[in-house]
């Protein structure tokens, strides 16, 4: 009994031992449960079959043990990184990267309509109090009035089931670590890299923190309306540290997803505020189907492809169309338009260069995942995206 009590110990101690001691010590390694299994056998066996001395010596490892255990000698990191998760959850930043992409992929394969709605909602958190999922939470009787609520997110924006079925999927074996945002820009990154067959558009660090700020009327006043013309454009970007070329390739990624009609029919009827006129900048056949899909006295708000040339319900592509569409006054939106007001050279070159556009976009996207980010020791990891803790 003895031996096969101090072998089993020594197994349990070499298998955790060998690790660094400051792996040990994180507050979830998979390690924990067995140290937490030695020390049990060790109490149990020491009065009755040791001698002091070797009491004294497993009193002095158990101490050590409780230390590694109770001190959290990997706090999280107040720097964004690759690895963030690392030491922090088991498997690491991996894992969660493997179950995101798991839950993401098949939401996305089941509706690929999530996947613009994810982009979206990537510039609409971004934009208001910065990349720190403050767009998720739900208003209550304390917070009425949230991001969600504005008529820039609702009913438009989608995809929020998304991020729900991730952060259960990680709470279960990580809880209280990995944020609501860091979530969030992994699944835009995950629903990319689906719609590239597995292929990677983009890599992003982690470590972003929860906001716990959600104001309607932030939103309202940060997220562009669709009738922006350039310079209000501009400013709208620079606010948040964008510059005119961030603001031209992060707009191309109105080459997919949707729009209601509310968002755009001011154009088709009311172009000179006065009730009539059409925006002479839209391509007459093209204003003609947008008016029969969206007829002025429609009592429903119907929904329309952002590109014109791509159907709604499939896998949608990602490239360089919406710059062929500008300069072919095919695109919904006074803002769209106006990029080849701003800057028609830039246009011409996306337009005719799909490997520069899309390469650009990976990079202006990273540094959206990125904005006005809450880093350790502010904001926190909420339990529920939807709530503050
Ligand atoms: C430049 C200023 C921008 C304006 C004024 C703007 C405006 C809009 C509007 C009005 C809609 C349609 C909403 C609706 O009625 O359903 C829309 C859709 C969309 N926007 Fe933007 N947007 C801008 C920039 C961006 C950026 C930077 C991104 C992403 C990086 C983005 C991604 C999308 C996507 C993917 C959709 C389709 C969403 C879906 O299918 O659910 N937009 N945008």
């Amino acid at each position: 009994m003895y031996f096969h009590q101090k072998t089993r110990t020594r197994t349990i101690l070499y298998e955790c031992l060998r690790q660094e001691y400051s792996t040990i010590a994180s507050r979830r390694h998979p390690c924990s449960s067995q140290i937490h299994q030695l020390q049990h056998h060790i109490r149990k066996f020491i009065p009755k079959t040791m001698d002091k001395v070797m009491a004294l010596i497993l009193s002095m490892l158990m101490a050590f043990l409780n230390l590694a255990l109770h001190v959290n000698a990997v706090p999280p990191g107040s720097a964004l990184s690759s690895t963030y998760y690392d030491g922090l959850c088991p498997g690491g930043t991996k894992r969660f990267q493997t179950i995101a992409s798991t839950i993401v992929a098949a939401k996305v394969i089941a509706d690929p309509t999530l996947i613009p709605a994810l982009a979206r909602m990537c510039f609409h958190d971004g934009w208001v109090e910065g990349s720190d999922a403050s767009v998720l939470l739900d208003f209550n009787s304390s917070f009425p009035d949230v991001e969600k609520n504005s008529p820039a997110n609702n009913p438009s924006l989608r995809g929020y089931e998304v991020i729900d079925a991730v952060k259960s999927a990680v709470e279960a074996y990580c809880p209280g670590v990995i944020s609501c945002a860091d979530i969030l820009q992994e699944s835009v990154r995950v629903a990319f890299k689906t719609l590239f067959a597995g292929s990677l558009l983009y890599n992003i660090r982690y470590g972003r923190r929860d906001g716990s700020i959600s104001l309607i009327t932030e939103a309202n006043q940060q997220l562009p309306p669709p009738t922006f013309n350039y310079s209000q454009l501009i400013t709208s970007f620079a606010s948040k540290g964008f510059n005119a070329h961030e603001l031209m390739v992060l707009s191309g990624a109105h080459t997919f997803g949707v729009s209601h009609c509310s968002s755009f029919t001011s154009r088709l009827y009311n172009f000179y505020g006065n009730g009539t006129g059409t925006d002479p900048a839209l391509d007459p056949t093209y204003a003609f189907a947008l008016k029969v899909a969206c007829p002025q006295t429609a009592t429903v708000d119907g929904i329309v492809p952002l590109d014109y040339a791509k159907p709604i319900i499939t896998l949608p592509s990602f490239d360089n169309q919406y710059y062929k569409n500008i300069l072919a006054g095919k695109v919904l939106f006074i803002s769209d338009n106006a990029l080849q007001v701003g800057d028609l050279a830039e246009v011409n070159l996306y337009a005719s260069n799909n490997n520069q556009f899309r390469n650009d976009f990976a990079q202006a996207i990273v540094k959206l995942s990125e904005v006005q980010v809450k880093l350790y020791p502010n904001g926190q990891i909420r339990a529920n995206c939807r709530k503050r803790n």
